[in-house]
């Protein structure tokens, strides 16, 4: 519960913790860091120190983080002063970021939204189930056509959400290997900051270019939806390419790890992928993918938000110009929330995760990621029944400070 009166009290009673964002222990790869549930055991709130020596709060446990990220104090506005950015390029480039639903609060960020919900919406995406089954069952026999053993990130995890949004948006049969090709770019940590900026410009220059295109001759997709609200004075241009690259961005690198990284927690677990390898039920299919969602939750760097006033929650005060810290695995590992909550139990009731945030910003996505991963854990494993890794966990290398932590590459063999 928040309460709303303000304490008279201006200096916090709890001690800071150096060195966040805390270690994983890498003899258990898929787990948080031991250090959250330390945390998360002795305090609701505790202030962590961060890469730029600012002192924001870490919010550790469920309830606490669904009670403050629905509070309409708390600010996802980053160029308040006391943000708590990610990084020292963040922090660089977050003056002079466009405004998008990203880094607003209300009115402007229920307006900014409304303009890209409807395609999202859950029978719309629903629709697509046939377009995503098609997708996903192309990339298999390219990939069961090629070298053995694969990747499965580059074979087929990172090819799935990019053709998905792809279609969403729009974008024509021609031009898919070019928005593939790009796309990855953007997100590939081998290539130079430049590389990815030039493949970055280039997506928007293209998708500036389609939209024109759209708004000259519609059709039944999300480009056209916004090159409508373009032409009727409801969203401006910039703000349509924007909303365009920005889908492409969030959907891609985490739909892509929750299929590696889901691959490789349940073949940590075959009796469960065994179960659901064999299952013909829609609902378990579905359940699965929350738990492992819930299970895996590959936002590493949480929830940021700032105080806009003064809170009183939970016995602390955080003042206005603060910074916060969702700490997603926390909530997804409280085992208030979720009992035996470091077991992967596919059968546990797991909706109500907080992978995909909680509150107003809660993923606009989240259907889609939903659709693209039920399809996906519904499909491989019964057409690739042999799957298993071609390399032991302990020699996969992952990534600890990315936005998603994940495996940079999962050797697969069959
Ligand atoms: C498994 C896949 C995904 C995960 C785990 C994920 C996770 C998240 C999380 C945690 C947030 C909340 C950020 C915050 O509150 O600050 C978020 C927001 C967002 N996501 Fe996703 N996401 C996924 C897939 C997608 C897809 C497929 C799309 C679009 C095609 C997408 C688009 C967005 C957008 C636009 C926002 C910002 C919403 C807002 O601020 O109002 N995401 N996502």
């Amino acid at each position: 519960m928040v309460d709303t009166t303000t304490s008279t009290d201006s200096t916090p009673s709890e001690t800071e913790i150096p060195d966040y964002p805390f270690q994983r222990d890498l003899r258990c790869p898929l787990a948080p860091a031991p250090k959250v549930r330390e945390v998360r055991a002795s305090a609701p709130l505790s202030r962590v120190r961060i890469w730029n020596g600012s002192t924001p709060w870490l919010i550790t446990r469920h309830a606490g983080q669904r009670a403050l990220l629905t509070d309409e104090r708390v600010s996802d506005d980053d160029r308040i002063p006391g943000f708590p950015y990610v990084n020292a390029h963040r922090a660089a480039i977050a003056p002079h970021t466009p405004r998008l639903i990203t880094n607003t609060d209300a009115p402007e960020h229920t307006r900014l939204r409304r303009m890209v919900n409807a395609p999202f919406l859950v029978k719309r995406i629903e629709a697509m189930r046939p377009t995503v089954q098609r997708i996903v069952d192309g990339l298999i026999d390219d990939m069961l056509a090629g070298p053995n053993p694969a990747d499965l990130l580059t074979a087929f995890a990172l090819a799935v959400p990019s053709l998905v949004i792809a279609e969403l948006l729009g974008v024509p049969y021609k031009d898919h290997e070019f928005f593939q090709e790009n796309s990855n770019k953007v997100l590939d940590g081998a290539l130079t900051a430049e590389q990815a900026r030039q493949a970055s410009m280039a997506l928007a220059g293209y998708l500036a270019e389609l939209l024109k295109a759209k708004m000259a001759s519609p059709g039944k997709d999300v480009l056209s939806e916004m090159g409508e609200r373009v032409t009727n004075g409801e969203m401006t241009f910039e703000e349509a390419v924007s909303m365009g690259v920005a889908m492409l961005i969030a959907g891609h690198e985490t739909t892509a790890t929750m299929i590696s990284l889901g691959t490789l927690a349940l073949l940590q677990h075959p009796e469960q992928l065994a179960e659901l390898r064999e299952s013909e039920d829609p609902k378990f299919i579905a359940n699965a993918a929350e738990e492992l969602l819930r299970y895996l939750t590959i936002v590493q760097t949480g929830v940021r938000r700032v105080a806009k006033a003064d809170i009183e929650f939970d016995g602390q005060l955080i003042r206005e110009g603060e910074g916060m810290l969702f700490e997603l695995h926390a909530a997804n590992w409280d085992e208030e929330a979720f009992p035996g909550a470091d077991k992967l139990d596919l059968h546990r009731p797991a909706r109500t995760h907080q992978a995909f945030g909680y509150g107003p910003h809660q993923c606009l996505g989240q259907s889609l990621a939903r659709l693209e991963l039920q399809v996906v854990y519904g499909t491989l494993y019964r057409r690739i029944p042999t799957l298993r890794l071609a390399a032991p966990i302990e020699q996969l290398a992952f990534d600890h400070t990315g936005t998603t932590y994940g495996v940079r590459c999962l050797p697969v063999t069959w």
